[in-house]
């Protein structure tokens, strides 16, 4: 299902019981984060917030904000119009598996699959509800709605200021014309102005590379709100050159209206609640940070490109959507999970013995990842770990540890038994270069640094174990039912 605005989608988690309104004037510096961490931190992720009356410098904002509307399983896959994101991850691999049909049935469930290939395809529109209020930034002398009348969020005590923490970030590669949508924090400077926090590693950066390279300023689009379903995209770890916005489209079965900005040359949602249209500037850096990021420690000042603002442009009624990073577990795991679960079926292709992967909360995205795989060969776990090392932002995993396909990577007590019980730890083990999250405080040189790959699954006599592998203790299950027939006696 699609939604039609973010408030619909509010709308829905409202009715499904997820929504706390909260009215009591409360902060935008810092009080809306205790808010919110403490429902982060609550068992399951706790419900989504929606702040009535924000407050921005101790004045009322009538802008309302939400928080935490991606922050549990439930309301992730609502975010998406599903009832768990497993339809999803299926509907994947029905597309990758896609053969030619040998029956009524096959072939109807391709015509089905080509149709919501079909909605992928964004439609071109000429208006849309994210311009029915417009304010253009003159000769960047700014008008009387800037960037300070939205009720942007300082995080953490230690923050260098005030940051939108949910924008879907909109460039264009100048020389092939394919779009990205990418999730970059952006720290306000002023009322026009802010960073742009594309880590070197993400498609921004690549892009902002090749304007500054042809030295031509760099046309940007930030949009906050709209259909959840765009704001998921933008943060998943799509190939470069696969466009969000058809991914978006394909997630929610129907196509995005993109409608053109006002003042420069990209497309955007339609639907979105608002729209900072601007331009990064060849070679303007500025220092941005520190930020309490996902890392749960702040991330110290760096430099990054500062991002101009044309216009703005909204709703007449929108919502501010935000979140906040930190200690995990917070929204961002949630959102990292369904990233995870949709794109198994993709690591299941090129690596079909993968029976399961798991980020666990703790290790804040990529720091640790387990893997459990059908094991058939010697050394085929190390043959797990440097494909994943080569996938994509999977580069950035610090710790893989493979397990057997008996163990649940979900549970990561069971994980860290096998992890234990398993392993010479000089034998099981290999260390590699590879390039590092940009956020890892801990790297000696920041961007790049080592990995660490155990290999937790039963040794064959040729990986360096010449006695016979023990087995695992198990009931016989004859027995089991006999004893839950004396605990649970039928009648
Ligand atoms: C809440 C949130 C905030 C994020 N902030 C940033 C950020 O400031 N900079 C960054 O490079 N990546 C950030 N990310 C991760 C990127 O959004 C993610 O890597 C995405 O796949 C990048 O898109 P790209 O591959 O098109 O560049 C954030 C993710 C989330 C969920």
């Amino acid at each position: 299902m699609a939604y039609a605005s973010f408030s619909q989608f509010l709308t829905a988690l409202d009715q499904a019981g997820e929504l706390k309104r909260i009215s009591l004037p409360v902060a935008t510096e810092l009080e809306i984060t205790e808010f919110a961490d403490r429902e982060m931190k609550s068992p399951g992720g706790g419900k989504a917030l929606l702040f009535e009356n924000p407050t921005i410098d101790g004045a009322p904002s009538p802008i309302p904000v939400a928080i935490n509307t991606m922050g549990s399983r439930a309301r992730m896959a609502m975010a998406l119009g599903v009832a768990s994101i497993d339809e999803l991850a299926h509907q994947m691999q029905l597309i990758l598996k896609a053969k030619p049909p040998t029956g009524f049935r096959e072939a109807w469930t391709l015509v089905r699959q080509g149709i919501d290939l079909l909605h992928a395809r964004p439609r071109h529109v000429p208006d849309g509800p994210c311009k029915e209020v417009i304010h253009r930034f003159k000769d960047g002398a700014p008008p009387d709605f800037t960037l300070a009348n939205l009720p942007i969020l300082k995080c953490w005590p230690q923050d260098g200021g005030r940051f939108i923490t949910l924008p879907n970030v909109h460039t264009r590669d100048p020389d092939s014309g394919e779009r990205n949508v990418g999730m970059y924090r952006m720290q306000i400077y002023g009322p026009a102005t802010t960073g742009m926090h594309w880590q070197v590693h993400k498609v921004g950066a690549r892009h902002g590379k090749r304007y500054y390279q042809r030295n031509e300023p760099m046309p940007v689009a930030v949009t906050l709100g709209g259909d959840p379903a765009i704001t998921f995209a933008s943060t998943a770890p799509l190939p470069d050159g696969l466009d969000e916005i058809l991914f978006a489209g394909f997630l929610r079965k129907k196509s995005i209206d993109l409608v053109k900005c006002e003042s420069i040359d990209l497309e955007v949602p339609a639907d979105s609640d608002f729209v900072l249209e601007g331009y990064v500037q060849p070679g303007e850096t500025r220092p941005e940070g520190p930020f309490g990021d996902h890392t749960g420690f702040y991330t110290p000042i760096d430099d990054y490109p500062v991002f101009h603002l044309t216009a703005i442009t909204h709703r007449k009624d929108p919502v501010y959507p935000a979140t906040i990073v930190g200690i995990p577990p917070m929204e961002d795991f949630y959102i990292g999970s369904a990233s995870v679960q949709l794109f198994l079926p993709v690591f299941r292709m090129n690596f079909p013995e993968i029976v399961d992967i798991a980020l666990p909360a703790e290790g804040v995205f990529h720091n640790l990842v387990f893997v459990s795989i059908r094991k058939q060969y010697a050394w085929q776990a190390y043959k797990i770990m440097h494909g994943l090392w080569g996938m994509g932002q999977m580069m950035f995993s610090k710790y893989i540890v493979v397990v057997d396909d008996d163990c649940d990577v979900h549970n990561t007590s069971e994980v860290l038994f096998r992890l234990c019980a398993n392993t010479d730890p000089q034998r099981d083990s290999t260390f590699i270069k590879n390039p590092c999250d940009a956020l890892d405080h801990a790297q000696t040189i920041p961007t790049i640094g080592s990995h660490l790959g155990i290999d937790a699954t039963r040794k064959l006599p040729t990986e360096g174990h010449p006695r016979p592998w023990p087995d695992l203790l198990k009931m016989d299950p004859a027995i089991k039912s006999r004893v839950d027939q004396l605990l649970n006696p039928k009648p």
